[in-house]
């Protein structure tokens, strides 16, 4: 037993659990061998002390506000960078040099389009149909598609389906949208950046060009930035843990793209937006703040606490200099802004959240920047699953590359029923 060892007593059994250290954050104790040694669990619904896989991907100081892909700080990537160079970052492990990145934007480039079968797809939707559903479905759908590229023993069809789901995602975003709105699907164009390209499939119809705004393609790009990875959260768990079968990445996507969809996870945005016009004027900021912290309501402010950051998320810093940035663009005034400030300025300076440390989330500003440039609010967690696909395939290749993977299938603590005999209906 080293110094740094962890020894667990359990009844007359003293096990010792090796510490691993980290290269920075807090080391782990590790209990692969404690049910073998005790006969016990751990117990962690939530999995708020729990480290669920080794990863080099990102890394969160919750307490700092600290957020690094790949060691570098994310307010310095959403600064000098674009997505696919942190797409790069994020796949590869290194920034990449000139040529690497025009390697690396030319394959993405060129892998935009969908299987023109894909446009028949959707027409079994509903117009009306939330988008989220639609892309957990066509997400899941591309596997139908791309036998090529389901081996995932093959380190080739790992990237090429890697390369694959980072480029159609946007097309089929857009798509979600334009069948929402009854418009025409619009191509892609290969002479247009990643961003622009989503912006034009989104806004541009037959009738006259499309011009993309700058401004809003640059913001755009640093929504997805801050959004690309954020270590194990809900859906890259979920990404992980449907992969950990050796299920085939584009199924493996879908399923994270259905957890973040969840309003306490990526649907939060979508949320904000609600509550924000829900309580309309700053004067009724007071109600929703009593009702947040009422232990009997169910009410939550969305877009503020976060399970990792007892801080401010760094992200949410940035986005709200960008919410203004674009605001001030297209010259909107948006009173829900207004709303989000003052609430904002009220929660943290009341009690009650500075003892749970609630700050804003990135959710908090970020429905109020895609709104002005007038993306429906039912497409704002769409925008945040075409961000994170690059994580959650990250962190997919990761597991699958790692020697030590295993299946993922947690344990549990059974309270129910003791053995009983089956009862003949007559004994009922
Ligand atoms: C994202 O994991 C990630 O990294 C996620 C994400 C990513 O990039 O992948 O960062 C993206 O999902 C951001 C979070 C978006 N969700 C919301 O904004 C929804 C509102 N927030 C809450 O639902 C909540 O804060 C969570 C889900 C984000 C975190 O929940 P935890 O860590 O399980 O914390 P908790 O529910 O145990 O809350 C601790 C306390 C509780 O009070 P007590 O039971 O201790 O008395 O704080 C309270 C909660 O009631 N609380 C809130 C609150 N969030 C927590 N009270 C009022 N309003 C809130 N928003």
């Amino acid at each position: 037993m080293t110094t740094r060892d962890a020894s667990f007593q359990a009844g007359d059994k003293t096990v010792t659990l090796p510490i691993i250290e980290g290269t920075i954050g807090p080391a782990v104790a590790d209990i692969r061998k404690l049910y073998n040694d005790t006969g016990m669990f751990t117990y962690d619904p939530g999995f708020t002390s729990t480290a669920s896989c080794e990863s080099k991907i990102t890394y969160i100081d919750g307490d700092a506000g600290i957020l690094l892909y790949r060691g570098y700080p994310i307010d310095q990537l959403a600064e000098h960078g674009d997505f696919l160079e942190t797409c790069y970052l994020l796949l590869y492990g290194e920034l990449p040099t000139v040529n690497e990145k025009a390697d690396f934007d030319y394959r993405i480039t060129r892998h935009t389009m969908v299987h023109e079968q894909m446009a028949r797809f959707f027409q079994g939707f509903r117009r009306d149909a939330h988008p989220m559903a639609v892309m957990v479905a066509s997400v899941g759908a591309l596997s139908a598609f791309y036998h090529d590229s389901t081996n995932i023993a093959d380190p080739v069809e790992r990237m090429v389906a890697s390369t694959r789901m980072i480029a159609k995602l946007p097309t089929l975003a857009a798509m979600a949208y334009k069948y929402s709105v009854g418009q025409p699907f619009v191509y892609p164009k290969n002479d247009l950046d990643y961003t622009s390209n989503f912006l034009r499939m989104c806004f541009a119809v037959p009738c006259e060009e499309y011009k993309v705004n700058p401004v809003m393609s640059r913001a755009l790009d640093r929504f997805f930035i801050l959004h690309a990875d954020h270590e194990q959260n809900a859906s890259t768990s979920t990404v992980r843990l449907a992969g950990s079968s050796g299920a085939n990445p584009f199924a493996c996507v879908a399923a994270g793209i259905a957890s973040l969809w969840g309003p306490a996870h990526g649907g939060a945005n979508e949320a904000v937006l609600k509550m924000l016009a829900e309580i309309g004027t700053p004067d009724r900021i007071p109600i929703y703040i009593a009702k947040a912290k009422d232990k009997n309501d169910p009410f939550r402010l969305m877009g503020f606490g976060h399970r990792v950051y007892k801080n401010y998320d760094p992200r949410a810093k940035i986005m709200q200099r960008t919410t203004r940035e674009v605001l001030a663009e297209l010259g909107v005034k948006d009173a829900l802004l207004d709303v989000a400030i003052e609430l904002e300025n009220i929660a943290l300076h009341d009690e009650y959240f500075i003892e749970k440390k609630l700050y804003p989330n990135i959710d908090f500003y970020s429905g109020i920047t895609l709104k002005a440039m007038g993306l429906p609010t039912a497409m704002f967690t769409v925008l945040f699953a075409v961000a994170r696909t690059v994580g959650w395939i990250a962190q997919w290749k990761e597991m699958i590359e790692d020697p030590g993977s295993k299946i993922g299938r947690p344990r549990q603590l059974y309270t129910g029923q003791t053995q009983r005999d089956y009862l003949p209906m007559t004994k009922r």
